[in-house]
């Protein structure tokens, strides 16, 4: 039989202490918003556990600048308007009156928006023991040393319940066990304890916190790794979160392989692949969905961002590549530029102060030092000299430059776009290369030298 469950994600409340120009579920977190975890680690958890069911996010605080951005990211997730913030047991109401649906999933799971480490792991594994022990519904705790607002965990022999920070006396301040917010429930229970909930408490909101209670078929779940839960509601807390998040990144690539010479000092977002026997530098940023190979070599410096770099390729030091890709064994660096659409063939060598711009540059092609390539093709083995120039753009409009396979193009040369020079030419150092050049040839456009002798006498200045 197939178990179904419908999730629910909290994203009602306001978030003010974050001071952020943005509702709390788009506050930024690695390279994507905070809500963007939530939802991830449920599709995981849903796919993981062949599990049936949807996803709903209760929306209130700027519905329409939340729910835009989920619509826009994802297409599967349904919408509850929670009008007034009324407390979290009012939010799951609000769920269950958005649609009928809402109670045929046998379960209902809860998760807040805005903790962005909880991942599919511990969700699997409350399901596990709501199962095994037919439980009617589990909340995941955990310990920490100072539990200040957070609800806190009293036990009984069978079930347990909550007690808000505020409504706590001195002795049950003092409980270290507290409320992470994660929940999963039959949902029949849930739906059932929630008509009887009040807020007759010192915020006078409607805490879900009240449908556990000492005596019932409930269990408090306690995770030993309190990290797991840190919840944002401040940007040191922010900051926290994403350093956690980091650390784990870093920590799953190292398990695979990765050698980091300092990892305390790189900055890798969630989805970024690292092959195995690859090394990482210190005070380097790797972003976005970036995809680096096996044996790759990344030295300080270098930002990458939402770029291929393939198996024993080298980002050497200060090497930035945006939205570009660098071939097997090819060499970028040290302080080279690949903007979008660079596109470095195997083998190839891009060297000191090279700028490469939407251009794809064939096996072995070489660029070593101070030049500009942009919206060109360069055929394999040719190699460009020092302080080449495609002047791509006239004002107007950007043109192309093509040049063959196996050319030199000697030094201080420049090439007037829209212009093809073909295979195995010679372009003479110095040249400005306006004219196509068929395949063979060899161009040379500077003017000759004249020397004078016993001239230089009349140009050199002394004070
Ligand atoms: C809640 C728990 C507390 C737990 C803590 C963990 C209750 C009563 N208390 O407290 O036991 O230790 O989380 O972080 O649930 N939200 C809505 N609508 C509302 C109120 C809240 O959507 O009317 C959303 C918020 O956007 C947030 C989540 O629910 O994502 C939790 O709300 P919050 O106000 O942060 O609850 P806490 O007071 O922290
Ligand atoms: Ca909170």
């Amino acid at each position: 039989m197939n178990l179904t469950i419908g999730a629910v994600i909290l994203a009602a409340g306001e978030g003010k202490r974050l001071k952020l120009n943005a509702p709390k579920p788009l506050a930024p977190c690695l390279d994507k918003k905070l809500i963007d975890f939530p939802i991830r680690e449920l599709k995981k958890f849903f796919s993981q556990n062949h599990l049936q069911g949807k996803m709903t996010a209760v929306i209130g605080h700027q519905k329409e600048m939340v729910q835009s951005y989920i619509e826009k990211n994802y297409g599967d997730i349904a919408f509850a308007l929670q009008e007034k913030q009324l407390g979290t047991a009012d939010a799951l109401r609000s769920y269950f009156n958005s649609s009928n649906e809402t109670l045929n999933y046998d379960y209902t799971l809860v998760i807040c928006a805005d903790t962005p480490v909880v991942s599919f792991n511990e969700l699997t594994s409350m399901m596990t023991l709501l199962q095994n022990e037919n439980l009617d519904a589990v909340a995941a705790t955990f310990k920490v040393e100072n539990p200040t607002g957070y609800g806190r965990i009293i036990r009984g022999n069978l079930g347990f319940h909550i007690i808000e920070e505020k409504d706590a006396t001195e002795e049950e301040r003092k409980i270290t066990e507290v409320n992470s917010g994660l929940y999963i429930f039959k949902t029949a229970y849930v739906h059932q304890h929630l008509k009887s909930i009040d807020s007759n408490n010192k915020s006078n909101e409607f805490y879900l916190t009240d449908v556990f209670k000492i005596g019932f078929n409930v269990k408090a779940q306690c995770f030993l790794n309190s990290e797991l839960f840190l919840g944002v509601n401040t940007l040191k807390q922010l900051e926290a979160v994403e350093f956690a998040l980091r650390e784990r990144k870093k920590n799953e690539l190292r398990d695979a392989g990765v050698r980091f010479i300092d990892s305390q000092h790189c900055y890798i977002d969630s989805e970024v692949e690292v092959g195995e026997g690859s090394v990482i530098y210190p005070n380097t940023y790797i972003t976005g969905q970036s995809k680096i190979g096996k044996n790759v070599v990344i030295e300080m410096g270098a930002q990458i961002s939402h770029s291929i770099v393939e198996d024993n390729a080298k980002v050497l030091a200060y090497t930035i590549l945006e939205s570009a890709h660098l071939r097997l064994k090819a060499t970028a660096g040290p302080f080279a530029r690949l903007r979008p659409g660079a596109d470095i063939g195997a083998e190839a060598k891009i060297g000191n102060f090279v700028e490469i711009k939407k251009s794809v540059l064939d096996k072995g092609v070489k660029v070593s030092h101070l030049s500009y390539v942009g919206d060109a093709f360069i055929g394999e083995e040719t190699n460009i000299g020092c302080g080449f120039i495609t002047c791509n753009f006239d004002g107007a409009h950007k043109h192309i430059t093509r040049i063959g396979k196996n050319c030199f193009i000697g030094s201080d040369s420049q090439t007037i776009a829209p212009v093809e020079i073909g295979d195995d030419c010679f372009v003479a150092s110095s040249s400005t290369i306006t004219k196509s050049m068929p395949s063979g040839s060899f161009a040379i456009s500077r003017t000759a030298q004249v020397t004078k002798e016993q001239m230089a006498h009349r140009f050199i200045k002394k004070k």
